[in-house]
């Protein structure tokens, strides 16, 4: 049988060029596969004299063979050239100090937010929620503000856009978080208790407004309950608040359409060397408004107003947070600086509790 020595050395030459597993399986298939050049070759053997065949089979069997054992050598040092490459990537230096975990803060609404919630669970009040994209009669009708009432333009309202020629009236962002009043009281009707934090929308952009800011509301609806248990409840508040063991609250007579009669709250302070003191001087800080609810309120979210009474009040978070942290910017809250963040933030696991302490 002749070409043998050719064969020989083409394929072994093949081998030791292939460049990885995918051209090595190539050549194997080239050479013995079904129809591999030396598989052909041994076909033949079928077709000789027993005396041919007994020259030839033992060197075919013998090319074969090297061939195979050749592929095998190739095979695995291929495999290690891989695995030498992998370790060389993923070399690591366990000798390199390790870097510093980032470490987030609870932004100070977030904190505020837990302060005042846990100071009024203590007292009994639950927290209810409602949507911030509001139908304009949950945020203003029924609420006692009707289309004509000149609150609804003192709002700054931002209105949600409608398909053209869908005339009904847009769904507005929420201005205050007193339609949550109405939805708490529609679903669980009187007596009841709640809180309601959120965030809140008006179109206004100065150093103490921004058109995202966020307020808690809080309602008291019983069969007896007058504005004295109101007074109780903030001058209770703002003690457990501001960690002081002394306030003084000062209602002032106001104005608001979905309370009667209405008072906005004062508080005593001092601002001594530009530094907020609560409870002693002479100068006073509005903090909230509030009042009883009004009868149309109460009627609006099916609680009988002949049967049930109670207070309302709306206040500020950012701005408690601001007066009680000595944050000087409302702006700064909302733009993410993490140098303000790490400033201000608080650690994240010092939950507020009243027993073991707000802001301690
Ligand atoms: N909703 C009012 C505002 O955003 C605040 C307010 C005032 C809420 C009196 C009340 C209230 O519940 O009784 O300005």
């Amino acid at each position: 049988m002749d070409g043998l020595g050719e064969l020989r050395g083409k394929y072994l030459a093949a081998v030791a060029g292939a460049a990885d597993e995918a051209a090595l399986e190539e050549v194997r298939l080239a050479a013995l596969g079904k129809k591999g050049e030396i598989a052909l070759k041994m076909r033949e053997l079928g077709g000789m004299t027993p005396e041919e065949r007994q020259v030839a089979g033992p060197r075919l069997n013998g090319l074969r063979d090297e061939v195979e054992g050749a592929l095998k050598a190739r095979k695995a040092a291929l495999a290690d050239a891989a695995l030498d490459e992998r370790l060389k990537a993923e070399w690591l230096d366990v000798t390199l100090p390790g870097r510093r975990r980032g470490q987030g803060t609870v932004h100070p609404v977030s904190q505020v937010t837990e302060e005042v919630t846990a100071i009024f669970a203590d007292m009994g009040f639950a927290v209810a929620e409602g949507p911030q994209i509001e139908s304009d009669w949950y945020n203003f009708d029924a609420l006692n503000i009707p289309p004509e009432h000149p609150a609804r333009q003192e709002h700054d309202t931002f209105f949600m856009a409608r398909a053209p020629g869908d005339d009904r009236p847009p769904h507005v962002l929420r201005t205050h978080t007193s339609p949550v009043q109405i939805r708490a009281m529609a679903a669980q009707g009187a007596p009841i208790r709640v809180i309601a934090p959120g965030r809140v929308y008006r179109m206004d952009m100065d150093q103490t407004h921004t058109p995202m800011f966020h307020q808690v509301e809080g309602l008291a609806i019983d069969r007896d309950i007058s504005m004295a248990q109101l007074k109780w409840v903030l001058e209770e508040f703002c003690r457990a608040y501001f960690e002081v063991t002394q306030v003084e609250l000062r209602f002032r007579a106001s104005h608001f359409p979905f309370t009667e009669p209405s008072a906005e709250v004062d508080i005593r302070c001092s601002w001594e060397g530009g530094q907020l003191k609560i409870g002693e001087g002479a100068s006073w800080l509005e903090i909230l408004g509030s009042g009883m609810v009004h009868p149309k309120v109460l009627s609006a979210a099916g609680v009988d107003p002949t049967e049930w009474q109670g207070f309302a009040f709306g206040m500020g978070i950012d701005r408690i947070a601001m007066l009680k942290y000595g944050i000087p910017d409302l702006r700064a809250f909302f733009e993410s600086d993490l140098r303000w963040l790490r400033h201000y933030g608080f650690a994240a696991l010092d939950m507020p509790t009243v027993s073991g302490g707000l802001s301690r």
